[in-house]
């Protein structure tokens, strides 16, 4: 199978084809998602919701991200690893977002990098895309602006918004992405916004007109339980099926029915009777 690049996914949305993309943050999640051939592999920053128990995105460090990123390098083979650029990553300076981009190829193996914002960080989008660094943009809804936004809701339902959404999408292909994530989008919005760019949109609540979709693992497969946004179909409910698992062991050595002959090692009675 070949591997997944910026030009396969440039070629998706030409061809008129669905790219798939899901989060996975370690080895074993990584593998099957890899191996189930979705395109692309999103080491979110959700990470800190689903995985390291934060309540938001903002506390995720850089340190965080490399260290699941190379874990997830590692499950991976065909797919494209995309490593999300933590708060605090990318905002301060052009030169250490460039830093912190190219650690994620260099250090951890990842193909791309994403970064939430429109205009505002087409600069820095500029730099990263001139250092050779694959460049996905993240528009609508974005987790790490939360405090400006005022809350988890859906972005571009009024005039001024939906027009700042598309001169911004705009202005990311400007500077040189190769596709763009769009979050809880009204479907016509994103529509438009697919029609208008050259370059795949992702779409996440964002309809079905988007070249791409893309979920948090954690929440197709039912493994987070404290909050399911509507945009999400849950495919499995592994939650459950973890914590009746679990339940169980605990009954089963309590009341000594496990371990059973098949899973312990005996020796010979010669032996044995040396030892008593
Ligand atoms: O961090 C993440 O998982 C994301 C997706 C929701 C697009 O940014
Ligand atoms: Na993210």
């Amino acid at each position: 199978q070949e591997k997944i690049t910026t030009a396969t996914i440039k070629q998706k949305k030409a061809e008129g084809r669905p790219i798939t993309m899901l989060t996975a943050y370690d080895f074993p999640m990584a593998k099957i998602v890899d191996e189930a051939g979705i395109d692309m592999i999103l080491v979110g920053d959700s990470l800190g919701n689903v995985v390291l128990g934060y309540d938001s995105t903002i506390p995720v460090t850089m340190d965080e991200m490399v260290h699941h990123v190379k874990a997830v390098r590692r499950g991976a083979s065909r797919a494209m690893i995309v490593a999300d650029m933590p708060f605090l990553s990318y905002q301060a300076s052009e030169k250490e977002a460039v830093r912190n981009a190219g650690r994620f190829l260099k250090e951890a193996g990842a193909q791309a990098v994403k970064l939430e914002g429109g205009a505002e960080v087409a600069g820095v989008v500029r730099k990263i895309v001139n250092a050779g660094i694959p460049v996905v943009g993240h528009l609508g809804l974005t987790p790490q602006s939360i405090h400006q936004l005022g809350g988890f809701k859906v972005q571009g339902k009024d005039v001024q918004v939906a027009k700042k959404m598309i001169a911004d999408a705009k202005a990311l292909e400007e500077a040189g992405v190769f596709s763009i994530v769009l979050e809880c989008v009204p479907t016509p919005l994103a529509k438009l916004i697919t029609e208008s760019i050259g370059v795949a949109t992702i779409g996440i609540g964002a309809g079905p007109h988007c070249d791409g979709q893309v979920l948090v693992i954690h929440d197709i497969l039912g493994l987070y339980p404290r909050f399911t946004p509507k945009f999400v179909k849950q495919y499995a409910d592994l939650h459950d099926q973890m914590a009746t698992a679990v339940k169980q062991y605990k009954e089963e050595v309590e009341a000594r029915d496990f371990p059973a002959p098949e899973h312990c090692f005996g020796m010979s009675e010669e032996v044995l009777e040396k030892l008593y």
